[in-house]
């Protein structure tokens, strides 16, 4: 059909910088101990989405095309290469992550000539990802979790210490990724993102602001889950694409923009997550299903259900732990239309998403950045 519209797939916008993500992402992993390195290394065997990379990567290019302001370039120490700690590296000189990065800046795929992206902003997706890894990293030794990426989560495979620590060590070095940077601006950012991930975390150890036996509903409950998810997982999302365009010396017109777009697409990124912990089968996750409930955890579908039916109140304020609790709140979260009014508030979230960044000039980076906004409402893992 000639009339039909282009498709336009995000990934294949950034296909190339994708291509060295990985790469790049296990050199800013090398340890000079064998074990810390494949621990540290371990949930990037398995391909994630790269959801925040490629954001940062189509945020780079799409905003490139935007007025500029004239500041510094910051881009002089990108590639120098991380040391080892000294003792390990006495030990073993020839690590070869460590001399790997030195050649980086060599790299054909890193020559800036051929492309409009900085290398600090494709730095920046490599550090998006680190911290996002390491937060998955704690999270998995909180939520007790069995498996990730189909496959068992560094919590079973090496036990809760070295998964703890696995996440502590991506962190130092994302911090010395970020601190190469040479952007204060951009490092408290990222630096606030990694607070925000634990205040979230907090937030969610209760469900509610006030920790009551027999909660009622009110307009709080949701304005209480939408701050713990914007803390949670937007925060990252809506920063990193911040920094990006801080990064590429955009106006602040743009960098605002940019953040909006990235607060409201993180926001409708994770109201789909929720919702499909109740609706998709553990086996096309990749990860348990029906998780949050038996974690405890009261999210969108059955806050949105739990307005129209007080008896919920009673299971969140026990946080589902008595016999039956799970299986009977899943019961009244179906009968209810709490999954179509969450559907609904993310579709709201990606219209203001697009919105935020109409005034970009047309690229295809910025259509990848609005087909990014399709896939996560069509997304099933
Ligand atoms: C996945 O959520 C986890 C997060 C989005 C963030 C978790 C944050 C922490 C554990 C705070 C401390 C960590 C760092 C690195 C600062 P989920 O459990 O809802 O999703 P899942 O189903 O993928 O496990
Ligand atoms: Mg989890
Ligand atoms: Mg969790």
């Amino acid at each position: 059909d000639p009339n039909a519209p282009i498709q336009i797939d995000p990934f294949r916008t950034v296909a190339k910088e994708l291509k060295f993500l990985t790469k790049n992402i296990r050199q800013l992993l090398g340890s000079g101990h064998p074990t810390l390195d494949t621990v540290a290394k371990y949930y990037t065997q398995s391909e994630g989405k790269y959801v925040r990379p490629m954001l940062v990567l189509l945020m780079s290019r799409a905003t490139a095309l935007t007025p500029k302001v004239g500041r510094q370039s910051s881009d002089h120490s990108v590639d120098r290469p991380i040391s080892p700690s000294a003792i390990l590296a006495d030990k073993n000189p020839s690590a070869p992550d460590f001399q790997s990065l030195t050649a980086m800046s060599n790299d054909t795929a890193y020559n800036q000539q051929d492309s409009d992206i900085l290398p600090s902003q494709r730095r920046l997706a490599e550090i998006t990802e680190l911290i996002h890894t390491a937060s998955l990293l704690h999270d998995d030794v909180i939520d007790h979790s069995q498996s990730r990426r189909s496959a068992p989560s560094a919590n079973i495979e090496f036990g809760n210490k070295m998964a703890v620590l696995a996440g502590d060590f991506l962190l130092g070095r994302a911090s010395v990724a970020l601190a190469r940077l040479r952007d204060p601006e951009v490092t408290e950012l990222l630096a606030t993102v990694i607070a925000n991930l634990v205040e979230g975390e907090f937030m969610q150890l209760k469900n509610t602001a006030k920790d009551e036996k027999n909660p009622a509903w009110t307009e709080d409950t949701v304005t209480y889950y939408l701050q713990k998810t914007y803390l949670k997982s937007a925060s990252l999302i809506s920063k990193s694409c911040r920094a990006a365009a801080i990064l590429g010396q955009s106006t602040p017109e743009v960098i605002e923009a940019a953040y909006l777009y990235g607060k409201n697409l993180g926001l409708a990124f994770q109201l789909v997550d929720d919702m499909l912990d109740y609706t998709v089968s553990g086996e096309e996750l990749g990860k348990p299903a029906g998780a949050d409930l038996e974690l405890g955890l009261a999210t969108a579908p059955l806050l949105f259900a739990w307005k129209d039916n007080s008896k919920l109140g009673k299971l969140v304020g026990r946080k589902f732990s008595k016999e039956g609790d799970v299986q009977q709140a899943r019961e009244i979260v179906a009968q209810s239309t709490g999954l179509e009014q969450t559907r609904a508030l993310a579709q709201e979230y990606v219209d203001k998403a697009i919105q935020a960044i109409s005034g970009f000039p047309d690229s295809d980076a910025k259509d990848g950045l609005i087909e990014m906004c399709t896939k996560v409402m069509k997304r099933r893992k």
